[in-house]
C-alpha cells in the first residue's frame, strides 16, 4: 500500500528551449554575487558560458568563476571553491554544467556558509553523518540530461586518494531555481546521452524494485518515465540535435529523480547505485556506465525475491506475456530486454567493458558495505544484501 509520506521540493523549475536566457533575470532576485561553477571546458566550447555570464551581467550579478569540476567530482575542488566563494564574498551559487558541476556547487554552497570542512558533511564520514543545515541559495542549469540533481537535495563526492565516493542530502541543497534548458544537452557526446539515459531510467527502478508493493499510481509514474526514456532516448543518442527527443529525455531525468515517482512507495535503499558509487570511487568510470553494468546484474538476482514486480515490469514495459506473478521466466526475459535496449544505445553491460577485472570484487562489496555509517552490515534494498550477495551480482 501507499506509505504515508511528506513530499517537499521547493524548486522553481524553468522548463524549456531558450530558458538560459531568464538566468540573469532568475539571479537578480536571489543575490548580487555569483559563484558561478562549471566542467571541464564544455560549456566554453559550446558557447554557453559566454550566453550565462552575459545574461547575468546584464541584470547586474557580478561573476566569480569556479571552472574544472571533474566528472565524479573530487572534495579537494570542492575545497578550493568554497575558498573562491568566500574571496569574492559571494550570496549565490550558479552551477552551469552536468550533475558533477552541480553536485561539486550544492556543497561549495554548504560549506561557503557553515563554517566547517565540505567532507565532514558527506554520508561517510566515520565520525557520523552530520549533513548541513544551510547553504547559499543555489541555481542549477543543467547542460547533460541525467542525475536529476538540478532539482533535488543530493549530491555525490569523491575522494580519489581514499577510493571514497559519498553522498550529501539536506534541505538546504534544494537549488532555489532550475533553468533547464534542452537546446544545452545538444552538444552532449553520443556515449555521455546515452549513460544519461541508463542514469534516469536506473533512478526510476530503483525505486520501483526496493519500494513497497501496492503503490499503482506509483508504478505508472515509473513506467511513463521508463517509456519516455526508452522511446526518446535512442532518438537522442542516433541525432544529437533532435531537440524534441532531448527534451523529452531532459524532462524525464528531471521527474526520475526529484522525490515524486519514490514518494509513498518509500524504497528500501537505492543498492545498484551504492554498488556503482564503489566502481567509480575506484576506477572513475562513467556512473551512468557503471550503473548499466550494474542494474541487469542486480537485477537477476532481487527477480528472485520480487518476481512479481518484475514480471510487471516485463508485461508493461516490453508487452511481455506472463503465466502469473510468479512466472520468472518472465521476469528474467524481461531484464534480458531491458539489458539489449542498454547494449543498442551503447552501454556497456560488463565490468570488462568499463576496464574492471574480477580482482577486487570482495573488496568492491566491503567498500560498499563500511561507506555508509547508516548500513549497519547490509546494503538497504528488496532483499538487503550482504557481502556476497554483492559480489555475487558483480560477478
Ligand atoms: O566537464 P565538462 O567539460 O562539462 O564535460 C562533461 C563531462 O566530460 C560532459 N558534458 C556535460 N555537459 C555537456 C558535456 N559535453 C558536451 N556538451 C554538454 N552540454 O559530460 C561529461 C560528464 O559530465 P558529468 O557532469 O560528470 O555527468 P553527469 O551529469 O552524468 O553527472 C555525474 C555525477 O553525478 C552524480 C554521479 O555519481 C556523478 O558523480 N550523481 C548525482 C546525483 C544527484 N545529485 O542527485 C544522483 C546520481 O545518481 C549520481 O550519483
Ligand atoms: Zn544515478
Amino acid at each position: 500500500m501507499i506509505m504515508n509520506f511528506e513530499f517537499f521540493n521547493p524548486t522553481h523549475l524553468i522548463f524549456g528551449a531558450g530558458s538560459l536566457s531568464r538566468l540573469g533575470a532568475v539571479a537578480q532576485g536571489v543575490g548580487k554575487r555569483a559563484l558561478l561553477v562549471t566542467g571541464g571546458g564544455s560549456v566554453k566550447r559550446s558557447g554557453v558560458f559566454d550566453r550565462a555570464v552575459a545574461s547575468l551581467q546584464a541584470a547586474g550579478v557580478t561573476v566569480t568563476e569556479c571552472a574544472g569540476v571533474e566528472p565524479n567530482p573530487h572534495i579537494a575542488t570542492v575545497r578550493r571553491g568554497v575558498q573562491t566563494a568566500r574571496e569574492a564574498q559571494c550570496d549565490l551559487v550558479i552551477a552551469l554544467g552536468g550533475g558533477s558541476a552541480m553536485d561539486a556547487a550544492k556543497v561549495m554552497a554548504a560549506a561557503a556558509l557553515e563554517q566547517r570542512d565540505p567532507w565532514e558533511m558527506m554520508a561517510h564520514n566515520p565520525a557520523g553523518y552530520r549533513p548541513p543545515a544551510q547553504a547559499l541559495p543555489i541555481i542549477t542549469v543543467p547542460t547533460l540530461a541525467a542525475t536529476g540533481s538540478e532539482m533535488n537535495n543530493g549530491a555525490v563526492i569523491s575522494d580519489p586518494e581514499a577510493k571514497v565516493k559519498t553522498f550529501v542530502q539536506a534541505a538546504c541543497l534544494y537549488p532555489h531555481s532550475a533553468i533547464v534548458d534542452p537546446e544545452l544537452t545538444v552538444s552532449v557526446p553520443t556515449d555521455q546521452t546515452a549513460y544519461g539515459v541508463c542514469d534516469l531510467i536506473t533512478h526510476v527502478t530503483e525505486g520501483y524494485f526496493n519500494g513497497a508493493d501496492a503503490t499503482p499510481l506509483q508504478d505508472r509514474f515509473a513506467e511513463g518515465v521508463i517509456l519516455t526514456a526508452m522511446t526518446h532516448g535512442p532518438k537522442a543518442v542516433a541525432n544529437g540535435d533532435d531537440i524534441e527527443a532531448r527534451a523529452q529525455v531532459q524532462w524525464a531525468s528531471v521527474a526520475a529523480l526529484n522525490g515524486w515517482v519514490q514518494a509513498g512507495a518509500n524504497p528500501a535503499g537505492f543498492p545498484v547505485h551504492m554498488i556503482e558509487h564503489t566502481l567509480s570511487a575506484h576506477h572513475n568510470i562513467t556512473h551512468g556506465a557503471g550503473l548499466a553494468v550494474v542494474n541487469p546484474a542486480w537485477m537477476r538476482f532481487a527477480a528472485r525475491h520480487n518476481t512479481p514486480k518484475f514480471v510487471q515490469f516485463a508485461e508493461r514495459i516490453f508487452g511481455l506475456s506472463s503465466n502469473g506473478p510468479d512466472d520468472l521466466d518472465c521476469a528474467l526475459a524481461g531484464i534480458d530486454r531491458f539489458e539489449a535496449f542498454l547494449r543498442e544505445i551503447g552501454c556497456p553491460t560488463r565490468l570488462s567493458e568499463v576496464g574492471i577485472g574480477a580482482e577486487l570484487l570482495d573488496r568492491y562489496a566491503a567498500d560498499t558495505l563500511t561507506g555508509i555509517v547508516a548500513y549497519q552490515g547490509k546494503l538497504g534494498g528488496r532483499p538487503p544484501m550482504a557481502h556476497e550477495d554483492i559480489v555475487t551480482v558483480l560477478r
